[in-house]
């Protein structure tokens, strides 16, 4: 069907000249790649984690969290406690995975944003208008117990080293939570409850290499419906827009992840920090890879501003919502023309 035919055109890129129409993106909306705009890169704060391990510490990282999440809403850590090879075993069944032929992919391939483990190409193949030059296989990640046999057989590592990766992440997630309620001056344990049955979904990203990066596009530009996302990437390609509009890259650093804020923390801190606008760009020489550890409060739980950041002053910003009014929505809805957010002002 159309969506087998699709994931061919990604695996068989390496063979063409041209991108299919269906790439093709309206002229308004390509990455303007080796022009000045569009190619500045920005330095994100990179954050030493493992200083809040340091009573002493510890109040001097918060206050780091805090000016990067009021200025780009997005950093990167270091010495975050994920080893170096647990990241390269995952990127290494990752990168197996998607070289299996498309038959075998196509065999988890689905459209329906609710299916627990899904493979997929584009953004949603059967409601995108242009189409994205990204493979991904999602699946739901915690608890890894509940999941894991849905996840993929092929590579047989697949399960073993991508749960390592998911399991470590889900615990860095937890510190995170914990710091930015913190800097924003609530409780270190103010998410506590909603964080033992949260979500997090494990979106495992595949941009191949394009032959015309300038029109395509890897990913539209969106924000992150959910508390954080964690980002392993295995090269640069992320790009972000800053507050004049214009799109500046990511860096790529060895070792580091990325942390990006998501609506859900937008909401629950009334529009303190921001999430934000990003896309992903493609390139003509080489694959990148990325792990997007999406974590959301729990499903039905619905999301308002903390009751001790609202006054008089500062009324609240936003009407509540859930991650499931969420799926609803991008279900029904182009969410690249619009961020979900900003519908419920
Ligand atoms: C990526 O950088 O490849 C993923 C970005 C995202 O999940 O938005
Ligand atoms: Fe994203």
């Amino acid at each position: 069907d159309d969506c087998f035919t699709s994931a061919m055109a990604l695996t068989d890129s390496g063979f063409l000249q041209h991108v299919p129409t269906r790439y093709i993106l309206p002229p308004s909306q390509r990455p303007m790649l080796g022009s000045s705009i569009g190619s500045d890169t920005i330095t994100l704060p990179v954050i030493d984690l493992s200083l809040l391990h340091d009573p002493l510490l510890r109040p001097c990282v918060i206050h780091e969290i805090e000016m990067a999440c009021k200025g780009f809403g997005f950093f990167q850590i270091i010495n975050h406690g994920i080893s170096s090879s647990v990241v390269k075993d995952a990127l290494d069944a990752a990168t197996r995975f998607f070289d299996l032929p498309v038959d075998e992919k196509m065999l988890l391939g689905s459209d329906n944003v609710h299916t627990p483990v899904r493979y997929g190409t584009s953004l949603n193949h059967s409601t995108d208008k242009v189409h994205y030059w990204r493979d991904f296989i999602k699946h739901y990640s915690h608890p890894l117990s509940k999941w894991i046999d849905l996840w993929p057989s092929n590579p047989p590592c697949y399960k073993e080293k991508v749960g390592k990766y998911a399991e470590a992440t889900h615990v860095l997630h937890k510190q995170l939570i914990e710091a930015i309620s913190e800097s924003l001056g609530l409780e270190k344990n103010y998410l506590q409850e909603e964080i033992e049955e949260d979500s997090q979904v494990m979106a495992v990203n595949c941009y191949p290499a394009c032959p015309e990066p300038e029109i395509a596009l890897g990913m539209p530009p969106h924000s992150d419906f959910g508390s954080l996302t964690i980002l392993l990437q295995s090269s640069q390609g992320l790009q972000i827009m800053d507050c004049n509009k214009n799109w500046v890259c990511v860096p790529y650093i060895e070792g580091a992840l990325i942390v990006q804020l998501g609506d859900q923390i937008e909401v629950m801190s009334n529009g303190i920090y921001k999430s934000v606008v990003h896309r992903v760009t493609v390139n003509k020489d080489y694959k990148r890879l990325s792990f997007a550890s999406l974590h959301s409060l729990p499903l039905h739980k619905k999301i308002s501003p903390a009751l001790e950041l609202v006054n008089e002053n500062k009324p609240a910003a936003y009407g509540e919502f859930s991650f499931n009014d969420f799926l609803d929505y991008i279900s029904s809805n182009d969410i690249t023309q619009q961020r979900f957010i900003d519908t419920l002002k």
